[in-house]
């Protein structure tokens, strides 16, 4: 695995020092990384992202930080979450502690996702800085995730003066996030982290509710999405579908499990490099759909992976990327 020299580290933490951005890498997906406390850092990271002003942002610590210095008073269920998953894929939706993060990082709300990523990279960088890193995934609003630094590169250009290579990032689709502000647990997003692993924890079934009434752009119904049209399709309907694309003179791509690539199907079909299992297909992902555009495909059929464990994530992302844009 490459890793970024002691240099780029430290060049790292002097721009974010600097009221600079840094994109880094975790285990879910690239973050583009400002200081958390700096209203002129926070300002630019959402002008380089391109995102609305008013959707909260999560910020990162370090493992060794006292995540009270940022929340107040986490419930036992949430300690519980806290004490199984960190460092992983996982953000707590938490009260927030006033003065902790520029307003910026919230919206204005008094709640703030946090969470402590299991990336080494992100874990030197965040021990180095000292502070919390108020970090989007590192991409324009509304597109594909990075799991590359190349990614990173080919989106944001000379936006970002720093970008932290390590590799390919492990899982591959964002961190679930977990709602505990009230009695019990409730899913905003899924994603590495599966709802039977926060039942198991908690002892508690979690309420779900990743339809966007929260205002988590993550969850809005149209997300996640390349220039393709990405259709979902079964397996059986494949070759029917891109008969009639072909038909019309589209570019026509298939992403689906090698297990539910059907044989015999239409010579024009372009055939992304299928994912062997879940655990793959959520480490590709978002790497098959820039494929896709690279491909200049007009349309993308998708099977998603079967609905559990990490399959329910990319599953989700799948629908978002197939809704219908605005
Ligand atoms: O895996 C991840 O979570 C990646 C890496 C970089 O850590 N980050 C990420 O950030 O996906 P972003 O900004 O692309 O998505 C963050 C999601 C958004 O849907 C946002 O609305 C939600 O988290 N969020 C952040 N703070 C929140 C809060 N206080 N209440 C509710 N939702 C929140
Ligand atoms: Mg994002």
């Amino acid at each position: 695995m490459s890793g970024p020299a002691g240099a780029d580290l430290e060049a790292a933490v002097r721009a974010l020092r600097a009221g600079e951005l840094v994109a880094f890498p975790t285990e879910t997906v690239y973050g583009l990384g400002a200081d958390a406390a700096n209203a002129a850092a926070v300002a630019e990271l959402y002008r380089v992202k391109g995102r609305p002003a008013g959707h909260p942002v999560i910020v990162h610590v370090a493992a060794d930080a006292d995540v009270e210095r940022w929340v107040l008073a986490p419930p036992a269920y949430a300690r519980a979450l806290a004490d199984a998953c960190w460092p992983g894929p996982l953000t707590l939706v938490l009260p927030r502690r006033p003065g902790a993060v520029v307003d910026q990082v919230t919206g204005g709300r008094r709640t703030l996702g946090i969470r402590i990523p299991a990336q080494p990279v992100a874990q030197d960088l965040l021990r180095a800085f000292g502070g919390g890193l108020a970090a989007p995934s590192a991409n324009r609003f509304g597109r594909v995730s990075p799991t590359t630094a190349g990614h990173v590169r080919a989106d944001l250009g000379d936006d970002v003066r720093v970008i932290l290579d390590g590799g390919p990032c492990g899982v591959g689709v964002e961190s679930t996030i977990v709602d505990c502000t009230g009695a019990a647990p409730v899913i905003l997003r899924h994603g590495g982290v599966t709802a039977a692993d926060v039942a198991r924890i908690t002892g508690v079934a979690p309420e779900e509710r990743t339809d966007g009434s929260t205002a988590a752009p993550g969850t809005l119904p149209s997300h996640y999405a390349p220039a393709a049209r990405v259709q979902l399709v079964e397996p059986g309907a494949i070759a029917a579908r891109a008969t009639t694309a072909l038909f019309a003179g589209s570019r026509v791509g298939l992403l689906a499990l090698a297990a539910d690539v059907p044989s015999g199907l239409p010579g024009g079909l372009v055939v992304l490099d299928p994912p062997a299992d879940p655990d793959e297909y959520a480490r590709v992902l978002y790497d098959r759909l820039r494929e896709a555009d690279a491909r200049d495909l007009a349309v993308v059929l998708v099977v998603p992976p079967p609905d559990t464990g990490i399959g329910t994530a990319v599953a989700d992302r799948l629908r978002r990327a197939a809704a219908p844009r605005p």
